[in-house]
């Protein structure tokens, strides 16, 4: 029998990720039966791209009472998943929901009660885990290549136009995605626990809004009403992407959520510049930084072991062609860097090796070929374990709750940290502890 499910939160990740290959690809064994959101016109826009008419609520609880369902897929703004998790639970549903399962310490422990009282589970999309290239530094770890690991130096980079993203719109604001500590750094923070299979003990963090700062002066509330697209290296065109014009441009009207803010704006509290310190249950230390401004996409990772060292990274882009965003007379600016592509070290930085350097000689690199599809093809090989199910997973990489909880409370961790100074502990959020002593 197939098995219904409704989605909360119809923008681009709730469609692309699972209303499309919902409708076109898992049709054998699952069915989509409601669809809800704030914004009435996305859920109609919703409908008319992917070619649907699937009933459709502006009111959780009126689609919960009208329509029967099996699962609930939560999407929508990072602040509201609790309370969609929450009333699935509550209504014996099971709950998958996207990063991150929520963005505090108080929300993410009323949904771990919240499960405890029911029949229905929650599955927290973590898609990095399933990405070949990650699942292989799972395995070389688990085979003791580098005996126990005892450190781990892992960097994050979000170029200019990914990282710009997230100061344009909603997760400017750590009220409504916890700042990228929570909101990004969840995927991160959750491959480190995958990884070492350990949980985070102790944070300390600092951060701070370096580069997306209110001192240009040459600014505009909006880049759509901007006098300055001209000379502005982060004009982004929403109106030049018939997709994001119909789900957002024509749906301002309902809501007022403008997709093209001003990165510069005085009104953003999120960091761009991020480091934390980690310590693990197992004993294991991370070294861990993220920055919302590079010049590529990608990440860094070494683990130092008892008995070796592990390097790995993926470069996602280079000098990103902004041929997309922005007119044709920046690309120029903008791409990639002809005296680099030409001593061929582009492909280097692109090609997804592993390097393992044992204590006392015989490195080897391990290449791990490169696959298609979202967030190293960690979407696809996610999509088929959530509604073909059944699959063997010997290295677990299915993520529950806990694992929802564990990656969220180190960024949660990390922000209070940054807020008092102070180291803050893992178990005092999932107590409540430091919630009395911040005295939230
Ligand atoms: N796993 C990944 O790699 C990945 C990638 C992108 C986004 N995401 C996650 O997917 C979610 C959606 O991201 P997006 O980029 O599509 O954002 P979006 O802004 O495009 O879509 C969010 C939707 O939620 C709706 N919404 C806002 N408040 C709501 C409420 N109270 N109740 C119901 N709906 C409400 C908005 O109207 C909008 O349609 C986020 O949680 C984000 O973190 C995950």
């Amino acid at each position: 029998m197939k098995r219904r499910y409704v989605i909360v939160g119809v923008g681009v990740r709730g469609i692309n990720m699972f209303l499309r290959p919902l409708v076109q690809t898992y049709t054998d064994v699952a069915e989509v039966v409601g669809l809800c959101d704030t914004n009435p016109k996305r859920l109609e826009a919703a409908n008319e791209l992917v070619g649907t008419s699937l009933p459709v609520f502006t009111d959780f609880d009126e689609m919960m009472r009208k329509v029967d369902c099996d699962a609930v897929i939560v999407t929508s703004v990072d602040a509201t998943h609790h309370r969609y998790i929450i009333g699935a639970l509550e209504a014996g549903k099971d709950v998958i929901t996207e990063k991150p399962m929520t963005i505090d310490d108080v929300r993410c422990r009323a949904i771990l009660e919240a499960e405890r009282s029911s029949t229905g589970r929650v599955i927290v999309t973590f898609n990095y885990r399933y990405a070949p290239y990650n699942t292989r530094i799972k395995e070389l770890l688990q085979s003791g290549v580098i005996g126990r690991v005892h450190s781990v130096e892992f960097s994050w980079y979000l170029d200019t136009i990914h990282g710009a993203d997230y100061f344009r719109r909603w997760h400017r604001r750590k009220e409504n995605s916890g700042g990228l500590f929570v909101h990004k750094a969840t995927h991160h923070f959750d491959l480190v626990n995958w990884w070492l299979e350990q949980k985070p003990v102790k944070v300390y963090a600092t951060g701070r809004k370096n580069f997306y700062r209110p001192d240009r002066q040459e600014r505009g509330e909006r880049c759509s009403t901007c006098r300055y697209t001209n000379t502005c290296e982060f004009f982004f065109d929403l109106n030049a992407d018939p997709v994001l014009r119909k789900l957002y441009v024509e749906a301002e009207s309902e809501d007022g959520y403008y997709r093209d803010r001003c990165v510069f704006d005085p009104d953003i509290d999120i960091e761009d510049t991020m480091g934390a310190v980690v310590t693990y249950s197992g004993g294991t230390q991370l070294t861990y930084s993220l920055h919302a401004f590079s010049p590529f996409e990608g990440w860094r990772i070494a683990f130092n072991g008892s008995e070796g060292r592990l390097e790995a990274g993926v470069w996602e882009t280079f000098y990103p062609s902004q041929a997309r965003l922005l007119p044709d007379r920046k690309s120029v600016r903008r791409s990639m860097d002809p005296a680099l592509a030409a001593r061929g070290q582009m492909e280097t930085l692109r090609a997804d090796e592993i390097r393992i350097y044992p204590l006392y000689g015989g490195a080897r690199i391990e290449r791990v070929p490169r696959v298609k599809g979202g967030h190293g093809g960690g979407d696809e090989r996610l999509l088929d374990m959530l509604f073909r199910g059944d699959v063997p997973d010997p290295l677990g990489h299915a993520a529950g709750s806990e694992d929802g909880a564990m990656s969220i409370l180190t960024g949660v961790a990390a922000n209070r940290s940054i807020e008092t100074g102070r180291a803050v502990y893992v178990q005092d959020l999932l107590t409540g502890a430091e919630t009395v002593r911040a005295g939230a």
